[in-house]
């Protein structure tokens, strides 16, 4: 039986560790077990993390092996190479589906019955791999997708606009990478369409001011790596956010990374639209109505992945 306060994380490296700490934070687990192929680090994160318990929730937090699974609600996948300065995402690829095809039948094999939660880049392909891996149903297999960059948007937003992040509306949607988009023609803050609240806040170049925000959003990894070398607070943030809508059965709406059936017209691929999220995964898919050029950006977005997906060495579902 799934214990529903139960989580593991394979990969300890930067994003690891702080989506430990994070995790341990929120305190909706109960135990975290921590899984790594360099299994003393793994070990000297646990013991880190385990010093902070007289102030924190969560029970217990150690260092395991893939023996310690079976009965956890959700793994979190976060082992795998990061973006050096000037490298792309997708340029990972082959090397994180390679560490991915270690991983998936040391988890299939124990009977793994819970939710695979992949943050691993590039996201979209990685998913779509784990899931052609795995086997398992498409809603227990989700990315962590444009939640992060969502969460970009919606702080440059707040910034620009002097107005609390929580009041923002807006996704970006598509490849969690450089095709991704930004959906204008449905942002609102408070329901006010989001070029009228620009004016009430004085703003009247529109065009400028959301392509220069965008851009931002899109640049974001590279100028944080170009400055400190990895991203890992944010990223933690927004899978201890998709953790909690999920554990507290929420009914969120995220832009994971999903499956799609049909919906804007793609299928077989994963990619980041607005989802609902609960305890038993992600799914139905919300169909955002989008403008013209929108939809023209999406299906560029998702052909960027499809050319990546043909290049994979998996069998395909
Ligand atoms: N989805 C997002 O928004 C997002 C944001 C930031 C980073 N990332 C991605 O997260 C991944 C991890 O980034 P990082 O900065 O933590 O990298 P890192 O190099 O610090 O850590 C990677 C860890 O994975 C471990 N590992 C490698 N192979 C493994 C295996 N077979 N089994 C178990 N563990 C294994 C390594 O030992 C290391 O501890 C990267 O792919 C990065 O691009 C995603």
């Amino acid at each position: 039986m799934l214990n529903m306060r139960k989580a593991a994380i394979i990969g300890c490296g930067f994003v690891g560790s702080a989506t430990a700490f994070s995790l341990m934070h929120q305190g909706l687990f109960t135990e975290l077990v921590l899984i790594d192929v360099n299994h003393e680090k793994a070990k000297g994160e646990a013991m880190d993390l385990s010093h902070g318990r007289p102030y924190v929730d969560t029970a217990k937090i150690y260092a395991g092996s893939y023996d310690d699974i079976s009965d956890c609600s959700m793994i979190i996948i976060t082992a795998g190479a990061n973006q050096k300065p000037e490298e792309t995402r997708l340029d990972l690829v082959q090397k994180n589906v390679a560490i991915l095809k270690t991983i998936i039948p040391e988890i299939t094999k124990r009977g793994y019955d819970g939710i695979l939660l992949i943050v691993s880049n590039p996201v979209d392909i990685l998913t779509y791999a784990a899931y052609c891996l795995s086997g398992f149903e498409p809603g227990r297999v989700l990315g962590s997708g444009t939640v992060l960059d969502s969460a970009r948007l919606r702080y440059l937003l707040s910034e620009h606009l002097k107005v609390d992040t929580e009041s923002i509306h807006a996704f970006i949607i598509g490849e969690h990478g450089d095709s991704e988009l930004a959906v204008w023609s449905s942002a609102h803050v408070a329901g006010i369409p989001i070029h009228d609240f620009c004016e009430f806040r004085g703003h009247f170049c529109h065009h400028d001011a959301m392509e220069n925000i965008y851009q931002n959003v899109r640049e974001s990894a590279y100028e944080i790596i170009h400055r400190k070398g990895a991203t890992y607070y944010g990223i933690a943030m927004a899978v201890n956010h998709i953790t909690e809508s999920m554990i507290r059965d929420k009914n969120s709406v995220l832009p994971l990374s999903t499956l799609l059936t049909g919906q804007y017209g793609l299928q077989n691929l994963y990619m980041s639209v607005p989802t609902i999220v609960n305890q038993n995964g992600a799914g139905p898919v919300l169909e955002l109505p989008l403008n013209e050029q929108e939809q023209s950006h999406l299906q560029q977005s998702a052909q960027t992945l499809k050319k990546v997906i043909q290049t994979l060495d998996i069998p395909q579902r």
